[in-house]
Formats: structure tokens, C-alpha cells, sequence
């Protein structure tokens, strides 16, 4: 698991500059002791999901797709859009993201202008790459020129789909307001292809050991798992954007994603994520642990003895 120590004072110093979670109330004494706190969002389209989070406080927002979208029932472009428009008005002011399904850069700045009214909170999700690979002939950087179009008509944008730094890199170039890496998706990824029990240094995944290869797009994501234990292999995307993004000091917020459990939530913070998008079953469990419930239940038999 990543280390503390490996924070820069880079690091701290981007944090200066960075929004503030939790502000001081006027008239208490008391400073918000986690004024820089790392947010929490649930990764969900789904009310029944979001609503009892959001009445205890626990998140600042939420993120949405497609996937999610076909989860909480959507049937058609229209039905997807109301789906949208009520989670912006449930969530106000807190940002709602919104995933564009064009994929053709006229069509999808279109697209997102007619997103973007559903909610003065509306973030749109543009996906960094993949577009040669859903059109033939599709323009690799599709997604970064609607980002700054974007950004030039001032709608806030979540860069979504990113694996690897330069991706980051590039859609805070764009103009992002956010950028999504799915580290989730990466240990995915090397568990499915890749023979977990060989040292990550020597997998397949080292661009060290294979070099680059021309067209092998999935080179430019090997590198995160080359170094560092096959766990760690998602945080360590998050913490080299972080090292960038604070070598560079810029202000687009890290929004972790694809989380899976509670530990990649604890690398994610450790690694230096902005802003962390849990699915709900993820942050139902946090708050529990076994030796809670022992304690507790502990404490409530002894309360007992002065309760009477
Ligand atoms: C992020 O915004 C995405 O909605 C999400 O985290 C994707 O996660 P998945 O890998 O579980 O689909």
C-alpha cells in the first residue's frame, strides 16, 4: 500500500491553491479541521442509492454513465435526460456528472449544451480516448478538442476514461475541470490478462521490459503496475497524476474512479485523489468493522451497570 511519505511538499503546496471541502461557519469559534479534506462522491445514478448519503452528509456529489443510467432504468434518450435532470435538482449545489453519448466532436458539443441546462450543477463527462475504436476512422483526440471547446464556453467538463498520466495531462490542457482515472479498471485489467503471482517488475506490464511498440496503446497503462506490488497498481496511477498535476500546479481535480472496496479507497487518499466516486454498496460498508461492533456491544452491556 502507498506510503505517506511519498507526498511531496508539491503536493501540499497544490492543496493551498485547491477548493475547500468543508468551510468555516460563521459565528464558530471552532476551525473546520478538515477544511482540505478529499470529497466523496457516489458513483450512481440511481435516487434510492444517492438520497440517504447525501441526507447524512457523507458526499459532495455524484458521478453518472451510461452503464449507470441503464442501471437506474432509463429506456430512452428522453427518460435518461429526466433521470439527469432530477439527480441535478436532488443534488444541488453539489456537481452532477453527465456523460456524453455522441461521438463526433460537432455532435457532442451539441450534446453537451443540451446536458448542460438540466442543472446550474451539471459537469459533462467527455471520454478521453477510445473514439477509433467505436467509429471507423473515429479521431483519436476527439475527446480533448470538445474539452476545450468547452472550457472556451465555459461549461465545466469530467475527463472520464483515463488510464494513463498523459491523458490527465492532456485534459488539463483541454481545459478540465476534473479528470477521471479508473483504477478500479487497472488491477481488472492485469487479473484478467496477466498471471497475478509473477513480480510485478517482470509482468508483462513493465513498458520497461517490452519497450514501445508501435500502435500498442495499451502500453502507455503498463507502466503503472511496473514497480510497485500488482495492489497498488490503480493507486499508483492516481499518485503519478497527483505528482504531476502538483509538479505543474494545476487545479483539475484527481476524481478517483472505478473504486472497488475500502482499501482502494484508503490508496486512493493516500496517493493524493481530490475527489473520490464510491459506488453506494462501497460506502455502506465503510463505517462498519467488526471490532466496532464487538466494542460497541462491549460498552452498551458495562453502560448498563449506571443506565438504571
Ligand atoms: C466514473 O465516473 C465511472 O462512473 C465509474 O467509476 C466507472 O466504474 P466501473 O469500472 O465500476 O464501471
Amino acid at each position: 500500500m502507498f506510503n505517506p511519505a511519498f507526498s511531496s511538499a508539491a503536493m501540499f503546496a497544490r492543496k493551498n491553491i485547491m477548493p475547500v471541502t468543508n468551510p468555516d461557519k460563521p459565528g464558530n469559534s471552532i476551525h473546520h479541521p478538515a477544511a482540505k479534506a478529499a470529497r466523496i462522491f457516489c458513483d450512481s445514478a440511481t435516487r434510492s442509492d444517492i438520497e440517504p448519503l447525501l441526507r447524512a452528509g457523507l458526499i459532495n456529489g455524484i458521478t453518472t454513465n451510461p452503464t449507470l443510467l441503464k442501471k437506474a432504468g432509463a429506456k430512452s434518450w428522453a427518460n435518461a435526460k429526466e433521470i439527469m435532470k432530477d439527480l441535478c435538482a436532488l443534488l444541488q449545489p453539489y456537481p452532477v456528472s453527465l456523460e456524453l453519448t455522441e461521438l463526433t466532436e460537432d455532435k457532442m458539443v451539441e450534446q453537451a449544451q443540451e446536458l448542460a441546462v438540466l442543472g446550474t450543477n451539471s459537469v459533462i463527462k467527455v471520454p478521453a480516448g477510445g473514439y477509433p475504436a467505436v467509429v471507423p476512422g473515429g479521431d483519436p483526440f476527439t475527446g480533448f478538442k470538445v474539452v476545450r471547446k468547452l472550457w472556451e464556453s465555459g461549461v465545466r467538463t469530467n475527463v472520464t476514461l483515463v488510464f494513463n498520466t498523459t491523458q490527465a495531462f492532456w485534459a488539463a490542457n483541454a481545459g478540465a475541470t476534473y479528470i477521471s482515472p479508473f483504477l478500479g479498471r487497472v488491477p481488472d485489467y492485469i487479473n484478467k490478462n496477466d498471471n497475478p503471482a509473477k513480480a510485478a517488475g517482470n509482468s508483462l506490464y513493465s513498458i520497461g521490459d517490452k519497450g514501445f511498440v508501435a500502435g500498442d496503446s495499451v502500453a502507455n497503462s503498463e507502466y503503472v503496475a511496473a514497480g510497485g506490488e500488482i495492489k497498488d497498481a490503480g493507486a499508483r496511477l492516481i499518485f503519478e497524476i497527483a505528482t504531476v498535476f502538483a509538479n505543474y500546479q494545476i487545479t483539475t481535480e484527481i476524481l478517483a474512479a472505478s473504486i472497488r472496496n475500502p482499501v482502494q479507497l484508503t490508496e486512493c487518499m493516500l496517493a493524493g485523489a481530490d475527489i473520490l466516486t464510491v459506488p453506494a454498496p462501497v460506502l455502506q460498508t465503510v463505517a462498519n468493522h467488526p471490532l466496532s461492533d464487538e466494542g460497541m456491544r462491549g460498552f452498551l452491556e458495562d453502560s448498563k451497570a449506571f443506565s438504571g
